[in-house]
């Protein structure tokens, strides 16, 4: 089975799904046969991306699937890398998610209103067993300097550390995204932020890789066989 990589939140529009498109894009320029679920079936905010990259022949070319949440293990088991893009809530089918995942990377905004929900669904996760290293936190539609310093110290205070680097709130990188680019692709300028961020995710992902590989050597894995039944009913309960 692939390694999965999964982006959720507790609230919706925080950059689950910039983040996820970003870091597709990025690992897919390294080599990585990589596809991307979109779980969001009404939304269908990759899925669409997807489609208008494709239309305008851009390379690499990023797979997009809607695929069913609960279908998403089966999905990973012949690819290199499922990347995750989760809807805009979460609900115990998220837990499940981040059980079976390599890497769960929680996006947030700088305001309270974004921090604070992270915060708790962080606690919840940790509570239920998922190990820190296997859950990092991006800050995302940051508008100032002075504002990401804010969310890194309100972090803190509830002991978490966001990764390095930050996406910055920018038109220019709303653009990118309109016409099937990642954000991670515009000028030297633009993305360089953004190509930070995702460099932070990669690294991290690299981290938990080995710390599992570790754990399995020990004869302590580090990841819980999510089953089926445990996610087994559409309200997660
Ligand atoms: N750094 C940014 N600068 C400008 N616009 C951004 C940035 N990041 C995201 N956006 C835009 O903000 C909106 C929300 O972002 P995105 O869709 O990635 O969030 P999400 O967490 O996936 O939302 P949902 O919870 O609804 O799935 C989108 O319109 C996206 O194009
Ligand atoms: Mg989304």
């Amino acid at each position: 089975m692939g390694d999965i990589i999964s982006f959720v939140g507790q609230k919706g529009g925080t950059g689950k799904s910039t983040l996820a498109r970003a870091f597709a894009v990025e690992a897919a320029r390294r080599d990585q046969g990589v596809v991307i679920a979109d779980l969001d079936e009404a939304q269908r905010t990759s899925w669409d991306w997807g489609q208008r990259r494709s239309a305008n022949g851009l390379q690499p070319a990023i797979a997009v699937e809607r695929v069913p949440r609960l279908q998403v293990f089966t999905r990973a088991a012949d690819i290199d890398l499922l990347v995750v893009d989760a809807p805009g809530w979460a609900d115990a089918s998220t837990l499940w998610l981040a059980q079976g995942s390599q890497l769960t990377v929680l996006p947030t905004g700088g305001t309270v209103d974004d921090l604070n929900p992270t915060i708790r669904l962080m606690h919840e996760l940790m509570n239920k067993g998922i190990a820190d290293w296997r859950l990092g936190l991006a800050l995302c539609r940051i508008h100032t300097d002075a504002q990401a310093e804010f969310a890194r110290t309100y972090l803190r205070q509830a002991n978490y550390k966001a990764l390095k680097g930050e996406l910055r709130e920018r038109k220019s990188l709303a653009d990118l995204q309109n016409v099937g680019q990642a954000v991670t692709e515009g000028s030297a300028t633009t993305s360089r932020e953004a190509i930070d961020l995702i460099g932070s995710i990669t690294a991290a992902l690299e981290r938990a890789r080995k710390k599992t590989a570790q754990e399995r050597e020990q004869g302590t894995p580090a990841r819980l066989v999510p089953s089926k039944e445990r996610g087994g009913r559409e309200d997660g309960r």
